[in-house]
C-alpha cells in the first residue's frame, strides 16, 4: 500500500490558496459542479476529503445535511473554526467512520487523486450510500495530469512528455501572486478511476468536462484542454 500524502504539511499554505478570494480554479468550475452534477438535497451528504471545508459549507448553503470527513486534523480545524455548527470528523476515506446505506449522497471534490488506497476509498463511498444512492465527483482531468501547457500564451501546445498511462505519483509546487502551494497525490489515466467504480458495483450516471467560467487570462487555454472531470455515479 503507497504512503498518505501528509497534508498537516500544507495545511496552512491550502488555507491561503483556497480562501484567497478568486485565486483557486475552484472559483471557476464549482458552478458546472454543483448546477450540474449535484442532486438536490436528500437525507445526508458525506463529504470524503473536506480540507479547510469549502465544500462542505457550499452544500450545507445548498440545504444539504452534511458529514465532513479528512484525515488531516489541521485542516479539520480550520473547516470547524469556520463553521461552528458544523459536522466535521477525522477518517480516512478508505475507513469511513459510517454505517452501510446510511446516506444517500457522498462528495468527494478533487480528493480521490490525493487518496493513497483509491480502490478501497471508492469502496468505502459504495459500502455507506444507500441504493440509488449518488457520488460526485472532481478530479484532476486525466489528460491534464499526463501533460502540460508549454508556455503562458493561449495557443501554448499542451505537451505529454511521458506516457498518459499508470497511476504515478504527482508532487508540484505552484506560486502565483505570493502565495505558494504544493500538491502531492497521483496522477491517474481514466481508466484507473473508473475500474475503482466498477469494482465498487457503481455505474456512471454523467461525465462532464467543464470550462473555465472565465474566458481571458490565464484560463483562456482551458478551453481546449480539460482542466478537470466530473462525474456522477449511481449505485444500483
Ligand atoms: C485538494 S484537498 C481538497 C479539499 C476540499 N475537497 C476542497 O476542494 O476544498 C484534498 C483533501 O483530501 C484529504 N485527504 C487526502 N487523503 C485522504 C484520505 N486518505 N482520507 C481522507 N482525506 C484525505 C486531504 O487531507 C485534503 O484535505
Amino acid at each position: 500500500m503507497d504512503e498518505e500524502v501528509d497534508w498537516d504539511r500544507e495545511a496552512d499554505n491550502w488555507v491561503r490558496w483556497a480562501r484567497t478570494a478568486g485565486h483557486d480554479a475552484y472559483w471557476q468550475y464549482r458552478g458546472a459542479f454543483f448546477e450540474v452534477i449535484v442532486p438536490a438535497p436528500g437525507r445526508r451528504t458525506v463529504e470524503v476529503g473536506c480540507g479547510e471545508g469549502r465544500v462542505a459549507r457550499d452544500l450545507q448553503e445548498r440545504g444539504h445535511l452534511v458529514v465532513a470527513v479528512d484525515r488531516s486534523l489541521k485542516l479539520l480545524g480550520y473547516a470547524k473554526a469556520a463553521d461552528r455548527e458544523g459536522t466535521y470528523v477525522q477518517a480516512n476515506g478508505s475507513r469511513l467512520p459510517m454505517s452501510d446505506a446510511s446516506c444517500d449522497l457522498v462528495v468527494a471534490y478533487n480528493t480521490l487523486m490525493d487518496v493513497a488506497d483509491l480502490p478501497g476509498t471508492v469502496a468505502e463511498v459504495a459500502r455507506i450510500l444507500e441504493p440509488r444512492g449518488r457520488f460526485c465527483v472532481c478530479v484532476t482531468h486525466p489528460l491534464n495530469d499526463a501533460g502540460k501547457f508549454v508556455g503562458t500564451e493561449p495557443g501554448a501546445v499542451f505537451e505529454i512528455a511521458g506516457s498518459y498511462f499508470g497511476r504515478r505519483r504527482f508532487e508540484g509546487t505552484f506560486e502565483r501572486d505570493g502565495l505558494s502551494m504544493t500538491f502531492r497525490g497521483w496522477s491517474s489515466p481514466l481508466e484507473e478511476y473508473v475500474v475503482a467504480f466498477e469494482r465498487a458495483g457503481l455505474l456512471v450516471e454523467m461525465i462532464r468536462e467543464p470550462v473555465p467560467v472565465a474566458t481571458t487570462g490565464r484560463y483562456t487555454a482551458w478551453h481546449r484542454i480539460p482542466m478537470f472531470l466530473h462525474a456522477r455515479l449511481i449505485k444500483p
